[in-house]
């Protein structure tokens, strides 16, 4: 019984998975304007620095299971076509673009890219992260923290593209 309730929470959590991770993000991003953390957590630090280091804990380990969630089971030709040198529908997607034409979602296309790379750039923010936690306090802590913020830079360029496709996609789908 107990198990089964575990088994029904885990596929609740899978399956909202990306509605968890885009609220974790936009806390972690929109708060990060107000956070101060360096080295090490102080002793008096703010709420949003504690905030921070603990959201974002639980938010590495979801872009862990995020990123197996859409890479297990074969998933992962869809999302890293490149990585097998399938590079057809991407480049199609693209010449399309040029001539204003939209892309189209899933496949192994645009959109898919995009968001394989952003599963990429989401795990190593957490990862960074995590090993900064680590590290917390010692020399090595600086080093990792800069780490940390090129590859939290980098994602929300992700995230600023990603939103673009989807909110493209979403006009598209309105005006037909
Ligand atoms: C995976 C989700 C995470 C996201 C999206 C995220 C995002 C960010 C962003 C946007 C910044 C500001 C970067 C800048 O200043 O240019 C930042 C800084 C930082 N983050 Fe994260 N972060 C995440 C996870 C973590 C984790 C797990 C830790 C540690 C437990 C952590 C610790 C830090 C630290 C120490 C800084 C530097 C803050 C400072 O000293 O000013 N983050 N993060
Ligand atoms: C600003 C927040 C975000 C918005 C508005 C947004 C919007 C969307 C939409 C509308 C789709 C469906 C695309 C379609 O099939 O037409 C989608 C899919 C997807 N998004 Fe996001 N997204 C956001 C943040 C993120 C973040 C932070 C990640 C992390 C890497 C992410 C990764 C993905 C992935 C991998 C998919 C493919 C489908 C799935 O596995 O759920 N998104 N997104």
């Amino acid at each position: 019984m107990k198990e089964n309730k575990f088994g029904q929470l885990w596929q609740l959590l899978l399956a909202r998975l990306h509605v968890w991770i885009v609220l974790c993000c936009l806390v972690l991003v929109c708060t990060s304007p107000w956070i101060f953390i360096g080295r090490s957590l102080r002793s008096n630090a703010s709420v949003f620095d504690y905030l921070h280091v603990y959201l974002g804990l639980v938010c590495a380990l979801l872009s862990l299971g995020f990123l197996l969630r859409n890479s297990l089971q074969g998933k992962w030709r869809q999302y890293f076509a490149w990585l097998v040198g399938d590079w057809a529908q991407l480049a199609q997607d693209c010449r399309g673009l040029l001539k204003g034409k939209l892309p189209v979602a899933g496949g192994k296309g645009l959109f898919s890219t995009v968001e394989g790379i952003g599963l990429l750039l989401l795990l190593a923010t957490g990862l960074t992260g995590v090993v900064w936690f680590v590290y917390q306090g010692t020399p090595l802590a600086m080093a990792w923290r800069g780490y940390h913020q090129g590859f939290a830079q980098a994602f929300i360029g992700f995230l600023v593209v990603h939103t673009l496709l989807a909110a493209s996609h979403v006009l598209e789908f309105i005006r037909q």
